[in-house]
């Protein structure tokens, strides 16, 4: 069996890639002013924040925070649920911008927003990522039971089966 961990790690660094794209994207904005050439690319990231990312976030709430939670009471865990929370705050309200531009591409509060909220994913995101990455799968690696990281790995098949129905239909 894989180790579910390494696999939620192959998806951390999957985030990262999609991070530097989308800062990439927000960044020629700032410089270009040509928000329209690069919506597909902020879109394409927002669309994968919205899916990808939100189906990690879930398996690590249902099955990785709560066994970390029990082995050491008032870690770090409430700090990276609080983090996932803000990620999504962040997240609607470039979603919000987006609908937005859609309606009127020159909406300058929205733009600004855009940039604003944007630039903040990419922030919070890396430095989750890297606390996770160093302060809570080493935990993690040396506390998980075998049964434990089974059902990690049972739930990332499940949801990677239920994405693969839907992609089907
Ligand atoms: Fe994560």
């Amino acid at each position: 069996m894989t180790n579910p961990l390494d696999l939620l790690t192959e998806q951390h660094q999957h985030g990262l890639r999609e991070l530097d794209r989308l800062d990439a994207a927000l960044s020629r904005v700032q410089t270009s002013g040509n928000l329209a050439a690069e919506l597909a690319t902020i879109r394409q990231a927002v669309t994968f924040l919205d899916t990808e990312v939100r189906q990690h976030n879930q398996i690590e709430e249902d099955h990785l925070f709560p066994v970390l939670e029990a082995t050491a009471p008032g870690g770090p865990i409430g700090v990276m649920l609080d983090e996932h929370r803000e990620l999504w705050a962040a997240l609607d309200a470039l979603q919000n911008s987006l609908r937005k531009l859609a309606a009127r591409s020159t909406d300058e509060a929205a733009r600004d927003l855009l940039l604003r909220e944007g630039l903040h994913i990419c922030d919070l995101l890396r430095n989750h990522i890297a606390k996770e990455e160093n302060i809570l799968f080493p935990s993690a690696r040396e506390c998980l039971t075998p049964s434990q990281l089974e059902r990690i790995s049972w739930a990332m098949e499940g949801e990677a089966s239920e994405e693969y129905k839907r992609r089907d239909t």
